[in-house]
């Protein structure tokens, strides 16, 4: 019998899709972007370097916004500063809520989904000055905050992100004393802590009263806890970090979805003093000092899996000043996303860190705010020009194509 002639097709290369409606997009932090944020503890009360100018997104946000939307992102978190809403107890600034009315309906009118941070690390003074997070009055005054939020611009919001990362504000304003208010207090830092959560859950009650429909959540940091070494104690160690960043972090808090925001590889071992000690980063650094670790991601996000709820990556980003590392981070973090939602993690979205190069909390004396550079957009703060960087123009094909190339 003749041989068929075999035709061998080569193989077609496929990319990883994500899901459909999948929301690409960046965020930024008002006290971070705005400038002129005058009335805030972390301006008026700081001892290291103050936003200041900042880079004026306050006046530009159309530009940069225009310019997110030619990157083809969908969707956009951005932060509501308290202060300026309420400088003083009870005194509402109209002006201020009709700024960020405007801010949220070029962006719906731009096509773009909104997410909005009611809580990114800054207080009003006056709530300083009552004790800030340590007072239980907080908790009514933020929901107070809230309500006028919703009722003013809820909607024109899709998603709301009550408080970001309440386990890294507590500890490094209330038990390392880096932040504002200085303070060093461990139990001091627990209720601040506690307090918060209490504050999220009074706050989700009443934006889902005013709209039931709306999609409530916190944004978490969530480190992978990797276990230094095989031995059972630092297992141990992971677990009890996990513990903290993951189980207490959930426990009895209501939210819609999971915000994530995946930034750290901690290698941890049980010691003395701290009970869980990291080894120092290792591999390949960002100019933050922070080691990269895509697949880390993975691991959070299987972790998280079973509490059933729809995760959005809030935040992911790197601190690169020449662009050299920012395009592959990017990549490679995602293909560990779509690694996840193939194993059946519910990931919905992804905001990179961040739009525009910003104020970054400095944590030393030395550090100036400026010099951390995570932006997809480059912000000269002399000229307040701004650059699209190489890797924003590849996380725009990302965001085009709803895939990535393997
Ligand atoms: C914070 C951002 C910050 C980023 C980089 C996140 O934990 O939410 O405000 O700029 O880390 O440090």
């Amino acid at each position: 019998m003749p041989k068929k002639a075999v035709t061998i097709k080569k193989a077609k290369k496929i990319s990883p899709r994500f899901p459909d409606g999948f929301l690409w997009g960046a965020a930024t932090s008002a006290y971070q972007v705005e400038g002129g944020v005058d009335a805030a503890d972390w301006e008026v009360q700081n001892v290291l370097g103050r936003a200041g100018a900042a880079a004026e997104h306050y006046h530009k946000y159309e530009a940069d916004f225009r310019i997110a939307k030619k990157l083809h992102q969908n969707a956009h978190r951005l932060s509501i500063e308290w202060s300026r809403i309420e400088p003083e107890e009870d005194v509402w600034n109209d002006d201020a809520i009709e700024h960020y009315y405007n801010v949220l309906t070029f962006l719906k009118k731009q096509g773009f989904t909104t997410l909005v941070t009611l809580h990114h690390f800054t207080n009003p003074t006056w709530v300083a000055h009552a004790g800030g997070w340590k007072n239980p009055k907080t908790i009514t005054d933020f929901a107070g905050y809230a309500a006028k939020i919703a009722v003013s611009l809820g909607h024109l919001v899709d998603f709301w992100v009550t408080i970001n990362e309440p386990s890294v504000y507590a500890l490094l304003s209330h038990m390392q004393g880096i932040w504002p208010p200085f303070q060093k207090n461990f139990l001091g830092g627990y209720r601040v802590y506690m307090n918060m959560l209490k504050a999220h859950n009074k706050a989700y009650e009443i934006i889902k009263g005013y709209y039931p429909k709306t999609q409530v959540g916190l944004a978490q940091n969530i480190p992978f806890n990797d276990p230094a070494d095989e031995s059972g104690s630092s297992k141990l160690a992971a677990r009890l970090s996990d513990y903290f960043s993951i189980t207490r972090a959930f426990q009895g808090v209501r939210q819609d979805f999971i915000g994530l925001n995946y930034y750290f590889h901690n290698r941890v071992k049980m010691g003395l003093p701290k009970i869980v000690v990291s080894l120092p980063a290792q591999g390949e650094l960002s100019d933050k000092g922070w080691e990269i670790y895509p697949q880390g991601i993975y691991e959070v996000l299987k972790k998280l899996k079973k509490y059933r709820k729809p995760i959005y990556i809030t935040e992911n980003g790197i601190a690169d000043a020449t662009d050299a590392k920012r395009a592959k981070f990017i990549m490679d973090h995602l293909k560990f996303v779509s690694r996840a939602i193939k194993a059946g993690v519910d990931v919905r979205g992804y905001f990179y860190w961040s739009l525009l190069d910003n104020y970054e909390w400095p944590v030393k004396k030395e550090e100036n705010g400026f010099d951390m550079k995570f932006g997809l957009i480059e912000v000269d703060f002399q000229t307040q020009k701004r650059k699209v960087r190489k890797s924003a123009k590849i996380y725009a094909e990302i965001c085009k194509s709803n895939s990535i190339e393997t």
